[in-house]
């Protein structure tokens, strides 16, 4: 029997920009995961989860076609993620296998509530890894990344597999996303094994050790919200609204250099100064195309975290899910936990999971 884990992630700055190659986010691994157990077969095998199931499908009409969108459905990665495996298995002159494929998860509650921790990327994650082992193939971390990044990318379409990064690298990291467009160009011309040994241009991964004295506090809005869609719905302005756009990219590229450089300066305060500029690039870019990132909710959490002597923003795509703080481990955090239960705010008592710790 193999059992393998992956982690979930939050993104802690450079959301939306890092959508477009090369751009940087810093995003962390949180110690929720989602494991993935296999055992071998005689007869028939199986796909069994408890937590996510295709027990109801989303759908769109377009003409006499019902067009579905599993993009919100983790069970549609973890089928994508074995598809995409097999394959590669069999190029290399595996035998494939029949089996029992587990998957388990406390990256949602036990009453289903979702965070927003990444269950689609960790799901695609651990399901590589496992059939990996399974069938003895050759594993690195760059190589775990492609291929769960690839086979992401077949069922969300757009996003910067950045949460695919944090789950395979661990503890914080500076993530540049790849051109996706030269990876679906070489897709259809180049095998996996070749693929997976090529460099893929603007993918850059960079491990960061923050300063001793930083905190990093999660609040939970209690609404969930759909990262593909608010993604989408940013994407269909960029072409109407270019200038702005292109501002908004540059200003995050030039604030996450600085927040990388403070990382590397052991710089608490400044690491705090960027992630507040980041907040206003986010509110600037969701005046502009009009998407709500920064509920009111949030934007209540994040202004009782800055009373509280702290810097914060949204995580990810916002629109509900979880807030962050970054805060000096000296400062006392009470007040500020009592009044986020007052106004219905959960902490989400979390570590950032370092992998091989
Ligand atoms: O909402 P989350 O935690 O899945 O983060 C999304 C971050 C975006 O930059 C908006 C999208 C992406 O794929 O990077
Ligand atoms: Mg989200």
């Amino acid at each position: 029997m193999i059992t393998v884990k992956a982690p979930g992630k939050l993104y802690i700055a450079g959301e939306y920009a890092v959508v477009e190659s090369g751009y940087p986010a810093i995003i962390v691994a949180l110690d929720q995961f989602v494991t993935a157990t296999i055992s071998p077969s005689e007869t028939v095998g199986s796909i069994v989860s408890e937590q996510y199931q295709e027990n109801s499908i989303v759908w769109r009409r377009q003409g006499d076609e019902m067009v579905f969108d599993n993009r919100d459905n983790p069970f549609h990665y973890i089928l994508a993620a074995i598809s995409l495996t097999e394959s590669y298995a069999h190029e290399l002159g595996r035998e494939l296998g029949v089996y029992h494929l587990s998957i388990n998860s406390d990256l949602d509650s036990a009453d289903g509530k979702k965070y927003g921790l990444g269950s689609s990327a960790a799901v695609t994650v651990a399901t590589v890894k496992a059939l990996c082992q399974y069938y003895d193939l050759p594993m690195t971390s760059e190589k775990l990344f492609k291929l769960a990044a690839i086979a992401h990318l077949s069922v969300q379409g757009n996003g910067s597999l950045g949460d695919i990064a944090a789950s395979v690298y661990g503890g914080w990291i500076a993530y540049h996303s790849f051109d996706r467009q030269w990876l679906q160009r070489h897709r259809t011309q180049t095998s996996l094994s070749d693929l997976l040994a090529m460099d893929w241009p603007d993918m850059q991964v960079d491990l960061l050790t923050p300063p001793a004295a930083l905190r990093l506090i999660i609040g939970w809005t209690g609404s969930p919200a759909s990262t593909s869609h608010l993604v989408d719905k940013v994407a269909m302005v960029k072409a109407k609204q270019r200038g702005e756009y292109q501002t908004f990219l540059q200003a995050s590229k030039d604030c996450l250099k600085r927040m990388i450089a403070g990382f590397h300066q052991n710089d608490l305060a400044a690491i705090q100064t960027e992630l507040r500029v980041n907040r206003q690039l986010l509110q600037q870019l969701g005046a502009f195309s009009h998407v709500t990132i920064e509920t009111p909710i949030l934007k209540r959490m994040i202004s009782l975290a800055e009373t509280a002597g702290a810097a914060a923003k949204t995580s990810g795509a916002g629109g509900g899910d979880c807030g962050i703080v970054l805060i000096d481990k000296a400062l006392d955090t009470q007040a500020l936990l009592t009044a986020w239960a007052h106004d219905g705010i959960e902490q989400l008592n979390l570590k950032v999971h370092t992998v091989n710790d």
